[in-house]
């Protein structure tokens, strides 16, 4: 798929498919008018059936309500967005994924988008290629032929109209966009392989694939090595498995710095979390192939941020194994020393994210980062607090809070806040070490974040708790599985402080 921007007009540019969004204010149902010069003049085009779809109540500018008229020429297709008010960059985003799904399901492959509303916003373009990307997107890595009854359709080239002044300052977002969505592709397609196609191995492998022949220089540290390096915490979920562990550290340093600022990425690298000998039931457990997800949100970033060329220090660290039950697993009640020589009792080995991250937060400490982001499927209590809609965010810096959580409402990704009051410490004191690895049902997303401070030391953190957002079991404007979130706001986040 091919992206070019255009000021061609609406009149002029030729393809299989324009496609246009529209809003209810455009439609007078009462009267039967519709109240916009373009769909006017593409109901001219269409003879009238768009109005007759207006008086027929089909064209109601209902969010989500898709009217295609197939022609000889060029066909139209109009999706509705509701009211232009209520509009929001999350809804362009989908608007265009939906365009893209629909015109491949009909198969246009030379499509011409008329995007309308938000046009104030400076990376309008940048989201909406991001939205046609994702669109785009299905996971067929294994399926070993084609489904007859629903064949691959390969888009040719998509035109996006956009007024001649702004043709120039919106390229830089057509890169931008493309190379977020093309991470949050990968990011995607790692998340659902199956477990047997994404061990610690394929991970570290995948890994230095996606980051190619560029800047990023990636070491894989192997067993020997996190145990030379006092990884007591992070070896401790890796005893059960046969698999290997792997700890992935990926440097991205500029020439062109703008600034002396170190930016540490941290992801939960388990590629499957069966819950060890406090084994979790198997309801669903399937999904829990999807527990690597924040680790490929930061190797994704890592590399867009590398192919945007943005001028800050970047490191990004996955200590990936999986959690299994056997003969050699931790059982509750051990004791074990992270890397910063914190002792932790496991009373469950289910709440294994945070001993993982124990350690990768320790290691950002020591290669003295300025400020550390992690992001982890930690918490099934994040889920019940926040559903699959939105991610819960804790950290110990309320200006980087304040500052993480602006990019992101404008990445169109959404984020709330926990608090992280000191008092949720009692609740994972330990009788017989430094601390315990639980805390108790009440408050869950916050009390794993209070576990995980003990390794931040002063460091300015972030910690994004994707359990719910990460993974959909339903086929919305993603289609089901595994999302990506997260990945344009970092990478965002990143670029701004790169721009200060
Ligand atoms: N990977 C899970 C969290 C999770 C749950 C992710 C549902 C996605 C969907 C994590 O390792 C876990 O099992 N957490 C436990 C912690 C508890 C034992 C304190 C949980 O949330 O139940
Ligand atoms: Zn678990
Ligand atoms: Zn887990």
């Amino acid at each position: 798929m091919r992206f070019q921007l255009t000021d061609d007009t609406i009149d002029s540019i030729k393809s299989d498919l324009v496609i246009v969004n529209y809003f209810k204010e455009d439609i007078n149902i009462k009267e039967q008018q519709i109240n916009d010069e373009v769909l006017n003049k593409l109901n001219e085009e269409s003879q009238g059936l768009i109005l007759q779809s207006v008086q027929r109540k089909e064209t109601t500018g209902e969010s989500g309500k898709i009217l295609l008229i197939p022609k000889k020429e060029r066909a139209i297709m109009l999706i509705g967005c509701g009211k232009r008010e209520e509009y929001s960059i999350e809804d362009h985003k989908m608007f265009a994924a939906q365009a893209i799904r629909k015109a491949k399901k009909h198969a246009y492959t030379n499509l011409s988008f008329y995007p309308r509303g938000l046009e104030d916003i400076d990376t309008i373009h940048s989201l909406l290629i991001e939205g046609m990307m994702v669109g785009d997107y299905s996971f067929d890595l294994f399926k070993s032929k084609e489904d007859d009854s629903n064949p691959k359709i390969e888009l040719d080239i998509v035109n996006i109209i956009i007024k001649s002044d702004q043709l120039q300052q919106q390229q830089d977002m057509l890169k931008e966009g493309s190379v977020i969505g093309e991470s949050v592709k990968f990011v995607r397609d790692l998340i659902n392989r199956p477990a047997n196609e994404c061990t610690p191995t394929i991970l570290s492998e995948q890994a230095k694939e996606f980051a190619g022949e560029g800047p990023i220089k990636i070491t894989v540290f192997d067993k020997n090595k996190i145990k030379k390096m006092k990884m007591g915490s992070f070896l401790s979920v890796a005893r059960g498995a046969i698999e290997p562990p792997k700890f992935i550290v990926m440097r991205y340093e500029p020439a062109n710095k703008k600034t002396d600022e170190k930016i540490a990425l941290v992801g939960k690298g388990i590629t499957f979390d069966t819950g060890g000998i406090s084994l979790k039931p198997a309801l669903n457990m399937h999904e829990m192939k999807a527990d690597m997800s924040g680790a490929a949100v930061v190797i994704g970033a890592i590399v867009a941020i590398a192919r945007l060329n943005l001028g800050i220090e970047v490191i990004a660290l996955v200590p990936t194994t999986e959690n299994m039950p056997s003969g050699t697993a931790t059982k509750p009640g051990d004791i074990v020393t992270a890397m910063n020589g914190k002792t932790i009792e496991i009373l469950n080995t289910d709440a294994e994210g945070r001993l993982i991250l124990a350690d990768a937060l320790a290691y950002a400490v020591q290669e003295k980062a300025d400020k550390i982001i992690d992001i982890a499927t930690l918490t099934g209590a994040c889920v019940i607090a926040l559903g699959e809609i939105t991610t819960g965010l804790l950290g110990n810096n309320q200006d980087f809070i304040d500052h993480f959580i602006k990019i992101s409402n404008d990445a169109g990704e959404k984020v709330w806040q926990l608090p992280l009051f000191k008092k949720y410490r009692e609740q994972i004191k330990s009788e017989v070490a430094d601390i315990a690895n639980i805390g108790g049902k009440p408050a869950g997303t916050i009390t794993s974040a209070a576990f995980l401070e003990n390794f931040v030391d002063k460091t300015p953190w972030i910690h994004l708790d994707i359990a719910g957002t990460g993974y959909t079991s339903k086929d919305a404007y993603y289609s089901k599985g595994g999302t990506g979130a997260m990945v344009t706001s970092i990478v965002r986040f990143v670029k701004d402080l790169a721009s200060k």
